[in-house]
């Protein structure tokens, strides 16, 4: 059974580096971290993240940022102390799959191999963004960490799901063969303000959708279910993970599973919106059931998520109601 986890209180005098720091998620991530202290190093090339985003962090004078392409290299840290890395960067939703497949590609093999590199260079800890996308169309429900997935290798998805097979396998390798002290999540579908509106992924698209009053889209019959997770849980279940002894992949999300359509029917409610629901052909390879078992996680720490849907919801349509 491994130690549980402890978290530390402050991070003051630790240098992380974050790679994606423009983007939803590892932005939020960074102001965690500025917030505890440490020195956060942001690196980006902007494919999908946001220059807003990078000046928010650079409100914190312990927030650098350098803009570079992390699959192309990496900017040079010689004499510098680095601690903790995050290999956050890659575009994430299933819009960008067909318009940028191959940067995804590239990202999620160089980029991590160069950001391990560095890790083993400067005996940094090092964690990898993988994605519940390695499952694949699960063929077990809740998903747990042991199942090895269903993916189709040569599917429109799949310059996602493999380029991140991939780098977890990178990611052990690493561990293996020198040791470098390396950290996986499969993060689950995740939600909340600095997403990009037009992002495709399914909640900013229905909070837009309800919001204008316009025809929410389902693709399918809506059956196909999901679990969504609060940005800042998240945050909270990727910083439990940093800190645990663990090298093998832990689950993070928000387990409550819904239905497409019971989502849609739940954001037309709480934001008391005049929408109606509309069904489009269901694209191929869309996963039918998508939801963590976060058991792995919350037996080793005190995670759990505590943003419940509908507050989450709210949260996210008045930050977009903020960018009109
Ligand atoms: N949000 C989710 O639901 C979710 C689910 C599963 C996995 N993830 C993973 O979490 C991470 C963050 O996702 P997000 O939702 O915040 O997406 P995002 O697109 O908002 O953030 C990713 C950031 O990486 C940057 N980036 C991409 N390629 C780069 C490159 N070659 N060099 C430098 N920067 C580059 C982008 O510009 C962007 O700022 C990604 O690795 C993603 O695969 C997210």
């Amino acid at each position: 059974m491994p130690q549980k986890v402890i978290l530390p209180e402050t991070l003051e005098g630790k240098t992380i580096l974050v790679a994606g720091a423009a983007g939803f998620v590892p932005s939020t991530l960074s102001e965690f971290y500025l917030n505890l202290g440490a020195k956060v190093i942001g690196l980006d090339n902007f494919i999908t993240g946001s220059r807003s985003n990078i000046e928010l962090l650079s409100k914190y004078e312990n927030f650098e940022f350098h803009e570079c392409d992390v699959a192309e290299g990496l900017p040079n840290f010689e004499g510098i102390d680095i601690d903790f890395i995050f290999s956050l960067a890659s575009p994430a939703s299933p819009i960008d799959f067909k318009v940028i497949p191959l940067e995804i590609m590239k990202v999620n093999s160089m980029g991590t191999w160069h950001l391990l590199e560095l890790a083993k260079e400067k005996q940094a800890r090092f964690l990898e963004a993988s994605t519940s996308e390695v499952y694949g169309d699960p063929e077990i429900h809740p998903q747990v960490e042991e199942y090895v997935g269903s993916v189709n290798p040569i599917g429109i998805r799949s310059p996602y799901d493999e380029s991140k097979r991939f780098a977890e396998s990178l990611t052990m390798t690493y561990h293996r063969q020198f040791n470098v002290d390396t950290r996986i999540i499969r993060i689950f579908n995740t939600y909340g303000p600095r997403m990009r509106p037009n992002d495709g992924r399914v909640i900013p698209n229905f909070i837009n959708q309800a919001m204008n009053n316009e025809d929410i889209t389902i693709y399918g019959d809506g059956s196909q279910t999901r679990s969504f997770c609060f940005v800042t849980d998240l945050v909270d279940a990727i910083h439990n993970v940093m800190f645990s002894e663990v090298h093998t992949p832990f689950n993070c999300g928000n387990p409550d599973e819904y239905t497409i359509k019971e989502a849609a029917e739940f954001i037309i409610k709480t934001l008391g919106s005049e929408s109606k629901i509309t069904y489009h052909p269901l694209p191929e390879d869309d996963p039918k059931k998508r939801r963590p078992d976060m058991h792995k996680l919350m037996t080793i720490s005190d995670f759990k998520p505590k943003v419940g849907f509908e507050e989450g919801l709210k949260r996210t349509a008045e930050y977009f109601k903020s960018l009109k």
